[in-house]
């Protein structure tokens, strides 16, 4: 059900008697949806511990900085890793595994908007790998914490609502690569596979989300500072602030509507707001090709692949 941003905001005010721990791991904490998500909910638990992930190491010194502000009761981290190549996901994980024991939330948010396919060494464009397979590649390794958690939760913040039909070929965006396929693909890949992964972990919830338009560096990093500049200017009126953004967000992590497999649904396409965008007829239509399995195989090949 959708929420109000009163309601939102009283439901976070009470996180620090409702929920005074938290472990949460931020994959693009260095910036924007994931910066604003990590630092309101420093403020929002009372014995927070959050790690980040991005690539920019000033950035990342600086969020930690601001979550100590919010909370100096918190304890806070940043990892340096560059997510388009996926060996340096699974050593990060190796090394995050050593932090935590249980992980609350996992929060995925890294990536940029695909304009013109950018391909790393193993042939994949570095967004697909960035905002599909590297961040299912942390939920992969990072199970056995998030299963250890009591309330466990991983949200990805692409296009949740804005899957396409997809097909089989293509899911690697080898043989057609346009705005609508680089963009629809993770959209209906992440949706898809989040079926898969909540039945295989019924205590986990999944949640698949569009934050709507958000004033982030997003746009002037996906397409140049000029374009960028002029894009932000004209969205400006329909976005929320990255600030507002992370107040949604922290609902989201933290609401109690989004139970996982083993009470009810278990995966979920929502809205910022919490409204599910779910693509009935186009999800239906693709359970009934079977790309849930088809979609989940393939990536566990592009694990392979990438790991050889
Ligand atoms: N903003 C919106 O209006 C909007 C709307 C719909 C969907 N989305 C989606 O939401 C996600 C987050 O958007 P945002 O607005 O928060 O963007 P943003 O401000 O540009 O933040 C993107 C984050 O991704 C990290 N990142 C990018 N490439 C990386 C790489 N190779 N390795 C590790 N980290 C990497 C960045 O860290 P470093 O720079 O430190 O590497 C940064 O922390 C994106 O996938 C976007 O497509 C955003």
């Amino acid at each position: 059900m959708a929420q109000t941003l009163t309601q939102v905001r009283e439901w976070n005010a009470a996180l620090k008697s409702t929920r005074p721990e938290m472990v949460a791991l931020f994959v693009g904490g260095t910036s924007g949806i994931g910066e604003h998500t990590a630092i309101n909910l420093a403020g929002a638990v009372k014995k927070p511990t959050i790690y980040i992930i991005g690539r920019n190491e000033a950035a990342g010194t600086q969020v930690v900085d601001a979550m100590k502000n919010a909370n100096p009761d918190g304890t806070y981290g940043f990892k340096a890793v560059d997510m388009s190549n996926l060996r340096n996901v699974d050593e990060a994980c190796e090394e995050l595994k050593t932090r935590f024991k249980a992980l609350d939330l996992l929060f995925l948010s890294a990536g940029a908007i695909s304009i013109s396919k950018n391909e790393t060494a193993i042939g994949i464009d570095v967004n697909h790998m960035t905002r599909y397979y590297s961040r299912m590649r942390f939920v992969e390794n990072l199970m056995p914490a998030l299963e250890a958690a009591t309330s466990p939760r991983v949200i990805s913040i692409l296009a949740g609502g804005k899957e396409i039909m997809i097909e089989e070929d293509n899911l690697d965006l080898s043989k057609k690569f346009s705005l609508s396929e680089a963009n629809g693909y993770p959209a209906s890949m992440t949706s898809l596979a989040f079926e898969v992964l909540a039945s295989q972990h019924p205590s986990v919830s999944f949640l698949h989300v569009f934050p709507g338009l958000v004033s982030t560096p997003l746009m002037k990093k996906s397409m140049g500072s000029v374009l960028g500049t002029i894009l932000g200017f004209l969205t400006m009126p329909m976005s929320i602030s990255a600030k507002e953004s992370g107040e949604w967000q922290t609902w989201l992590s933290t609401s109690p509507n989004f139970v996982p497999k083993n009470s009810g649904q278990g995966a979920y396409i929502v809205n910022h707001d919490g409204k599910d965008s779910t693509n009935q007829s186009l999800m239906a239509q693709l359970r009934e090709k079977g790309f849930p399995e088809i979609v989940w195989k393939h990536t566990q090949d592009i694990f392979t692949r990438a790991l050889k």
